[in-house]
């Protein structure tokens, strides 16, 4: 078993420092936050992410996972240094790496392999590489949140990237079995920005084809199912939304288009996905408008917050894109999400569905939390002021829904 250090405990570090102790190894996870550290020494994660605080609090009791504000205490003995700093969007759309030089630049790893794990622009890892006199391998994540401990224990992949064949083997190793690519680390960098983009791309395609549907009189449900059916394609990413949002994709989109115009490489369908994108939560809008009327003053609930469902996560919520694009047309807005418990922008929480769609003009479905298709649709018809729901997602069961009474505008079907 190794000894590892995990600087940074965001959703990446943390989840990577519970899962590895949960494996056997001994881990030190730093972070600059010291009202995290402290919920960390008691198992209190602060985010909704099932199994991770059950980890964590295993790592606490067997002692093979302890927290510490200092980076120097993850660095000392460690084989293993893990870099899972934030990697946001700066000015131009590149990834802002000020964490990762900071740290590097504070202190200096010695007599261990130096993992970079963060989502970093191509090239980056080999920079490192030249400034460390340490092997640097890179080993992107490919968690997904609201999964990521079960992502991490059971990958369907481990990418790693490096120059040194027995450091990137020795990376190999701490992982449970799994199918694996050793290659050279901007490859491995590139893979992580390749997965994400080719997703959001998958995506942009399905709701411009919902889209189409709406207008040629065909159903995205079918279509979808039909494309499903040939393996090339591939069953998942394929459903329909208000857009595709989170800490991960929209950055990552970003960053990518950012690192083609730096290498002078068009690539115009990167560009595409990002607009398209960015119109879908105006094309709810549209669709909420013609639903309920004019919006000024006009009640509007939502269901849904969240990026997706799964998580508490609001980062880059396409559900709070459409909200603020309704606010500013003066709808009142009041919202529930099984996650959120406090007023979030311009939307008002309400504690149930029903009280979300009480006196509503219009419902909107704009995160896919699975309870939203049981709801009890009379009373929800009996207690909105006019009986329509906007399902972006497609998750509800239509013929329940509009035998209540509702009138239901779904997404890639042509209108009743
Ligand atoms: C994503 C990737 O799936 C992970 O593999 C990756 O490791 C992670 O980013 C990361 O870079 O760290 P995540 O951001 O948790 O994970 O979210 P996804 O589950 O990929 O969903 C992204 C967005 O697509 C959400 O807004 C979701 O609602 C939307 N989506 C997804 C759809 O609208 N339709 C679908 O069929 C699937």
């Amino acid at each position: 078993m190794a000894r590892i250090g995990v600087i940074g405990a965001g959703y990446v570090g943390l989840t990577t420092a519970a899962c590895f102790a949960h494996l056997g190894h001994r881990v030190v996870c730093a972070d600059v936050d010291e009202g995290k550290v402290t919920a960390l020494r008691r198992a209190e994660i602060g985010a909704h992410e099932p199994r991770l605080a059950e980890l964590v609090a295993e790592g606490l009791r067997t002692g093979r996972l302890a927290f510490t504000t200092d980076n120097g205490e993850a660095l000392a003995d460690a084989e293993f240094v893990y870099l899972c700093l934030p990697t946001p969007t700066g000015e131009n759309g590149e990834a802002d790496l000020s964490a990762v030089h900071a740290v590097l630049g504070d202190a200096e790893p010695d007599g261990c392999v130096l993992v970079v794990k963060s989502t970093v622009p191509i090239g980056t890892s080999d920079d490192i590489a030249r400034s460390q006199r340490v092997p640097v391998v890179s080993n992107p994540e490919f968690l997904r949140e609201g999964h990521a401990v079960d992502d991490f224990l059971r990958p369907q992949r481990i990418v790693v990237g490096a120059d040194d064949e027995s450091a990137a083997r020795s990376v190999l190793a701490l992982y449970p079995e799994a199918p694996a690519l050793v290659t050279d680390r901007a490859s491995a960098e590139l893979v992580k920005y390749a997965s994400n983009c080719f997703l959001a791309m998958k995506l942009s395609y399905v709701n411009s084809l919902a889209e189409l549907c709406e207008q040629a009189g065909a159903d995205i449900g079918d279509v979808t199912e039909g494309m499903r059916l040939d393996e090339r394609i591939g069953a998942a990413f394929l459903r329909p939304g208000p857009g595709w949002g989170g800490s991960c994709f929209p950055k990552d989109t970003r960053a990518l288009l950012s690192t083609s115009d730096g290498a002078h490489v068009d690539f115009p369908l990167l560009r595409a996905t990002i607009d398209t994108n960015e119109r879908q939560a105006r094309r709810v809008v549209e669709k909420v408008r013609e639903a309920a009327g004019p919006l000024a003053g006009t009640r509007i609930g939502l269901l849904g917050l969240t990026f997706k469902a799964g998580t508490d996560d609001l980062r880059d919520s396409p559900a709070l894109a459409v909200a603020g694009l309704l606010a500013d047309e003066g709808a009142v807005l009041t919202g529930y999400d099984p996650c959120v418990t406090a007023d979030t922008g311009p939307v008002h929480v309400a504690e149930t569905a029903l009280d979300a769609a009480h006196d509503a003009s219009a419902l909107v479905v704009l995160t896919e939390w699975p309870e939203f298709a049981e709801l009890d649709w009379p009373a929800v018809a009996a207690g909105m002021s006019r009986p329509v729901i906007v399902d972006t997602r497609n998750l509800l069961p239509a013929d329940k829904v509009t035998e209540s009474g509702i009138r239901l505008v779904s997404t890639g079907r042509a209108a009743d």
